[in-house]
């Protein structure tokens, strides 16, 4: 954790709505929203572009030493350019969807991206979406959510977005990776939210903040 700013971590597996509840919540806090899946999406869409097999970690690895990363925020939101370039919609390509749970695997990385993840944190208090943030990028945060849905759910979510992802199989994998794989961190708000609107998910996480002490910190965000 920075000296003064704060995080709060929502993990939980693909399209369980983390990413518009994080959204949602960061507009209502006034705080940056990082997106740290993308982070993963841009590394991996590099790695499609250039050809290299993504099971290949030796090569990944190599490629990563080449790359120039940089991470910013443009009116509230997450940014990063891969040698220079936004990879914009691309990041969701069916390729990228494919790749991205072997890319995220590599365990350099985990450390190049969670590094530059914490760095966010100088830019002020943020919300922080991805699989390990309440375990491995901010484990001091008291600020954890665990957001779910069934598989069901999910599956139909990214259908609707008119995406081909496999989110059970990516899940699984993402699960069973031996760095930082997705559970449920220690201290963690789980919210299901097979059965909620977005509204509804974002006051609960509202309301487990307020439980949590973030609105009464010092010099921290008044709820509007
Ligand atoms: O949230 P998403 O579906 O855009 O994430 C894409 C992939 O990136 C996901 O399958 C696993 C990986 N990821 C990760 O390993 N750690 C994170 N903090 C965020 C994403």
């Amino acid at each position: 954790m920075g000296e003064t700013h704060c995080a709060i971590a929502i993990d939980g597996p693909a399209a369980s709505g983390k990413s518009t509840v994080a959204k949602v919540l960061a507009k209502r806090l006034g705080l940056n929203m990082v997106n740290s899946g993308a982070m993963y999406r841009a590394v991996t869409w590099e790695v499609v572009r250039r050809g290299i097999d993504p099971q290949d970690a030796a090569a990944v690895v190599a490629l990563l030493g080449e790359l120039v990363i940089e991470c910013g925020v443009c009116a509230g939101h997450s940014t990063m350019t891969v040698g220079g370039v936004d990879p914009g919609a691309e990041l969701r390509s069916d390729a990228v969807n494919a790749a991205v749970s072997s890319v995220s695997a590599v365990p350099e990385v985990r450390e190049v991206l969670v590094a530059k993840q914490r760095e966010m944190l100088r830019l002020g208090d943020l919300v922080m979406e991805g699989r390990d943030i309440g375990s491995v990028v901010f484990p001091d945060t008291p600020f954890k959510f665990y957001i779910d849905a069934s598989e069901e759910v999910r599956r139909k979510r990214r259908a609707a977005e008119g995406q081909q992802d496999e989110v059970g199989e990516r899940d699984r994998q993402d699960a069973r990776r031996k760095t930082s794989p997705l559970k449920i961190s220690e201290g963690a708000l789980v919210i299901d939210s097979s059965e909620l609107g977005i509204e509804e998910v974002v006051e609960k996480t509202v309301e487990g903040l307020r439980e949590r002490g973030w609105f009464d910190r010092e010099g921290g965000a008044k709820q509007s």
